[in-house]
């Protein structure tokens, strides 16, 4: 059995390690594997490798992916003749494909499913966990900690210029990181696209906190997180659609400086958070998910995707029903707040 190996969107910490899962777990049955190389760009140009396990063996701590990732979206490019990649996949000898990718990703599979019956099976990723096919997604726990580390050398600078520092994070239209990574720095404020921004309330409570004698503070936005009233600016767009997000970290700390009279400043954390080697949490998660993956290509189980609820891993059928995205659960909000509100 031949099975290609193909990583698409927003690169996350984790992938090599499912790469080396599924290389693994399919030569131990004597199959063989091929990257996809740059995710759908690779089977539109027909671009592949070769994937030796022994190559890919040391590669669990390693960030980024091997096989290259871009935001191709073969259904979005008039210029791109969709059964080409079937017969590129044919070419190639492929009997199954494994899709780790976000929501763009692998509505791009699910559509190649429906439209022409690859045999695909797809596995979620993303550093935003935006997704409802997980509860908690390999790359996430990475992101956090990114963040975690960097907010915890801005409080220091904070504090001996007595700042205030907003620092912007990832997270897309959802504020999952902003909040996991503010709760566990114990960040001053935290602000998520799901909460409007009281500005008001934000001023309050930092004015507070001086009253306290604390005498710097830390707040925490998502780059999704709207300005109230700001007119909604001319974003550029990536090729699934999404605006590409950012800003939002300095209007608030422009609004803060103003309104509490304290020097402030912005830090946009942007791709830091996507770098580097995955953390011990992801490694795992994303080791069981490349196994979980081979397993269901072995088991000629295609057109799923896998899932994870607490900590099992299941499948569902890959379809656009199954790649909902998934809004911060607000019970996470309401205890990060217990410490500003
Ligand atoms: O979805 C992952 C993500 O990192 C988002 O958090 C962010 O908005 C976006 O990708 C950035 O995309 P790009 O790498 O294309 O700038």
């Amino acid at each position: 059995m031949k099975v290609g190996l193909l990583t698409g969107g927003g690169d996350c910490p984790g992938l090599n390690a499912v790469i080396r899962a599924v290389v693994r777990r399919v030569s131990d049955a004597g199959g063989e594997c091929v990257g996809v190389l740059e995710g759908w760009r690779g089977l539109v140009r027909g671009g592949f490798r070769p994937l030796a396990a022994a190559e890919v063996e040391p590669l669990i701590g390693q960030g980024g992916t091997l096989l290259g990732s871009s935001r191709t979206n073969p259904y979005k490019n008039p210029d791109v003749d969709v059964p080409s990649l079937r017969r590129h996949f044919q070419e190639a000898g492929l009997d199954a494909l494994v899709v780790v990718g976000g929501d763009d990703t692998l509505g791009v599979a699910a559509r190649l499913v429906n439209d022409f019956q690859l045999p695909i099976v797809g596995v979620p990723k993303t550093i935003d966990n935006d997704l409802m096919l997980a509860d908690f997604s390999f790359g996430f726990d990475t992101a956090v900690n990114v963040v975690v580390e960097s907010v915890e050398r801005l409080r220091t600078t904070a504090e001996s210029h007595r700042r205030v520092i907003v620092v912007e994070t990832m997270g897309r239209n959802t504020g999952w990181l902003a909040c996991f990574a503010g709760m566990a720095v114990g960040a001053d404020y935290v602000l998520v696209p799901e909460v409007p921004i009281d500005v008001p309330h934000l001023i309050a409570a930092l004015r507070r906190l001086r009253g306290a004698s604390k005498n710097h503070a830390i707040v925490v936005v998502a780059e999704g997180a709207r300005y109230p009233d700001a007119s909604p600016a001319l974003l550029d767009v990536d090729a699934f659609g999404h605006p590409r997000l950012g800003g939002i970290g300095a209007l608030v700390a422009d609004a803060v400086e103003r309104q509490l009279r304290v020097e402030t400043r912005t830090v946009v954390l942007g791709h830091l958070q996507r770098g580097g080697a995955p953390t011990a949490h992801d490694r795992v998660l994303a080791t069981r998910m490349g196994l979980a993956a081979a397993d269901r290509v072995l088991r000629g189980r295609f057109g799923t995707v896998l899932t994870l609820r607490g900590s099992r891993i299941d499948d569902a059928p890959l379809d656009s029903s199954a790649l909902a995205t998934r809004a911060l659960d607000l019970a996470y909000y309401q205890d990060a707040a217990a410490f500003f509100y």
